[in-house]
This record gives structure tokens, C-alpha cells and sequence, in this order.
């Protein structure tokens, strides 16, 4: 069972160095921006228009989802909330810690959804059934 609601997840500004003259720069540094560390790095990109990505749970992953590139919102289920974020500055990051469904969609054309991870990829901390997480959150 795993308690987590969808107001323990909240948008991060990361540290960010910006110049007229030559660009923008946003870091993220373990230790410092987030609450876990970051193991893995993945993206998606090239996602056509009405596509929908997600549609699981981690049951103790903690991830943080940035639009580096282009917009998307992402959809975040706690079995009795519902709380959608639009992401579309890449120097801001959202926090969505385990146990929580989640939906990624409305892809901007360019789009690019980076994902920094707390553990490397594990199939078996998925639950991709979403009657089954209702009993995961409830039972
Ligand atoms: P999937 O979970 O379906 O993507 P999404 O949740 O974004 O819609 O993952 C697609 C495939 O990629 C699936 O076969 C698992 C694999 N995968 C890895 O091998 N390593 C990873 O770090 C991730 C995120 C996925």
C-alpha cells in the first residue's frame, strides 16, 4: 500500500543562468535540486500529435519530468485526485514521487520530455494495470 496524493508532487524551478547574449542554462545537481538522486536519464521525443504515454505507476520510483524542449501536460492520479501539470519551460522540472498513475499528453510538435530517475530501469516496481493499482493505493 503507499499513501503518496498528488499535493506531495509539486513543480521545481531549477537553478538557471540566463544572458541576453548567449543563451540560457538550467542545472540540476544531485544533492542539491531534489530529493533522491539521479541514476537514470531517459527521453521521448518525436511523439506524434494525440499520442498517449504513461499510463502506469511506480511503486517507488521518484522521478522529475522537464519539457526541455516544446509542451506537453502530464496527468497525475492518486486514486482519488486528479492534478494536471502543463510543462513547457525547460527550466522547470516536475517532482512526482512513487505511487501515483500518471499520464503524459497533449505533445507539442518538437517536443522533447526529459525524465531524471532514482533507480535504474526495473520492470517489477511498474504496476501497469490501473485495477490493480486501485487495490495497491487502497488495499
Ligand atoms: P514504456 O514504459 O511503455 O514508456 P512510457 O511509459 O513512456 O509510455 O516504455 C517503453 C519501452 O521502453 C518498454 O519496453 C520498456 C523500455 N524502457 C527501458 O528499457 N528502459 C527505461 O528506462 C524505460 C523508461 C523504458
Amino acid at each position: 500500500m503507499n499513501r503518496s496524493n498528488v499535493y506531495d508532487c509539486s513543480i521545481i524551478e531549477l537553478n538557471s543562468f540566463s544572458s541576453d547574449r548567449r543563451g540560457n542554462m538550467s542545472v540540476v545537481e544531485n544533492g542539491k535540486s531534489l530529493p533522491f538522486d539521479v541514476k537514470r536519464v531517459y527521453y521521448l521525443y518525436d511523439v506524434p500529435g494525440g499520442v498517449e504515454r504513461g499510463g502506469h505507476a511506480h511503486r517507488s520510483l521518484f522521478q522529475l519530468i522537464i519539457a526541455v524542449s516544446g509542451s506537453f501536460s502530464v496527468t497525475l492520479d492518486d486514486g482519488h485526485l486528479k492534478r494536471t501539470f502543463m510543462l513547457n519551460r525547460p527550466y522547470k522540472g516536475l517532482l512526482v514521487v512513487p505511487g501515483l498513475w500518471r499520464t503524459i499528453e497533449d505533445f507539442s510538435s518538437g517536443a522533447v520530455c526529459m525524465v531524471l530517475a532514482s533507480s535504474q530501469y526495473d520492470e517489477d516496481d511498474y504496476i501497469r494495470d490501473y485495477s490493480e493499482f486501485m487495490m495497491y493505493k487502497n488495499g
